[in-house]
């Protein structure tokens, strides 16, 4: 074959429901030569990791890691580790993730029920209560805080509090809500928890964050089955990613210099300022787009700051707009998924994309191509 040309990025504002931009500094890190996965500087490194994830997850959980993979790997690593065959899961669905959530529990062998909400509405902690009456000792509930197919954030405290009340794990997705509003692992008492690194941490595509509590960690040691997913086994992975070092798995360094790096940014910038620019700017977008006569199709009051579902204006091709934003504008939103789809654009605000220049950029693209 001919030997193609190398390839040569063009320059994209992210926009989109994930991957957003990354900064220069994270690009750099990542460009390091390697060293290996058990040599002591790379080992310091982990544990940095480990503290700093820790810190971005509000916990003390010493199982808190980031697994090799994407978001969807941290959900599978959660699910294969607290699930054995026959156990009863209930899973909240209100897009696209909680659907995702279903299939991969049903997978592990769980008897899953689900509690749905219409998309672009949170899931309702009395919808839970109602849930918990017809399967009374579920091992697991679970929901997704921050929909991205939809924009919609749910507030977990109450639901949290019905699943312990049920004697049951609770497990959170937060791979979009992570490091753009907060999240409280501790104080909400969240059993299993994953992220991504693409979102709102500003770091390329390749990582899970996750934790797992106390409690979650006694389950899963004590199964009585051993863990489908030998590369996913909790028990396993702790003795790399704990004091032991043993070699699991080859990890993926600089995608761990990647995310060192975006975590540092994160730290440096501090959480509370990190959560009240994502929310400005989303106030400062929502404002925008109300001016152009448009609105955003989540529940009031439950609006994703990081993701915003923004009608598409009457009259237009929601596929066209958006290319005709990639093509001329160089600009990326995503798509609107399942009952959304061709209703919506997902515009990501999503660390290092969310600043007041790139709302005033794509306003200002937006009012072009559509005739606004
Ligand atoms: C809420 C949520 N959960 C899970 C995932 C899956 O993550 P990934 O695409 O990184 O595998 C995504 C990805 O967009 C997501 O937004």
């Amino acid at each position: 074959m001919q030997i193609p040309d190398a390839f040569s990025a063009p320059p994209r504002l992210l926009m989109g429901p994930g991957p957003s931009d990354v900064a220069p500094s994270v690009l750099k890190a990542m460009s390091q030569p390697l060293v290996g996965h058990l040599d002591p500087v790379f080992v310091k490194m982990m544990e940095e990791i480990k503290g700093m994830l820790r810190v971005v997850f509000q916990t003390k959980n010493e199982m808190t890691f980031p697994v090799s993979g994407t978001g969807s790997a941290g959900m599978e690593f959660c699910f294969v580790n607290l699930i054995e065959p026959g156990d009863d899961v209930i899973v909240g669905v209100n897009g696209v993730f909680g659907n995702r959530m279903v299939d991969v529990a049903e997978r592990c062998g769980a008897r899953v029920t689900k509690v749905e909400s219409p998309w672009g509405r949170i899931i309702e902690a009395q919808q839970v209560r109602e849930a918990l009456q017809k399967v009374p000792r579920p091992k697991i509930v679970a929901v997704v805080h921050a929909e991205t197919s939809t924009g919609a954030l749910t507030p977990v405290e109450e639901i949290s509090r019905l699943a312990h009340d049920a004697g049951a794990l609770f497990v959170l997705d937060t791979v979009t809500s992570l490091g753009g509003c907060p999240v409280k692992l501790d104080d909400w008492q969240v059993d299993a928890v994953y992220s991504g690194t693409q979102k709102c941490l500003s770091c390329p595509p390749g990582l899970s964050p996750v934790s797992l509590s106390p409690r979650a960690i006694q389950v899963a040691t004590t199964r009585k089955k051993k863990v489908q997913s030998w590369y996913l086994d909790v028990n396993l992975l702790a003795s790399y990613w704990g004091q032991e070092r043993v070699y699991h798995h080859t990890a993926p360094i600089s995608m761990n210099y990647a995310l060192h790096e975006a975590l540092r940014l994160v730290l440096q910038e501090g959480l509370e300022n990190r959560f009240r620019r994502h929310q400005e700017n989303h106030l400062a977008l929502k404002h925008g787009l109300r001016e152009l006569g448009l609105g955003l199709a989540s529940q009031e009051g439950h609006q994703l700051w990081q993701l915003n579902a923004v009608e598409v204006p009457a009259g237009a091709d929601e596929a066209a707009l958006r290319k005709r934003l990639l093509t001329e504008h160089h600009i990326e939103v995503g798509a609107g998924l399942g009952a959304l789809k061709g209703k919506i654009i997902r515009v990501g605000l999503m660390g290092e994309t969310s600043k007041p220049e790139n709302v005033t950029r794509f306003l200002t693209a937006l009012r072009a191509v559509a005739g606004l």
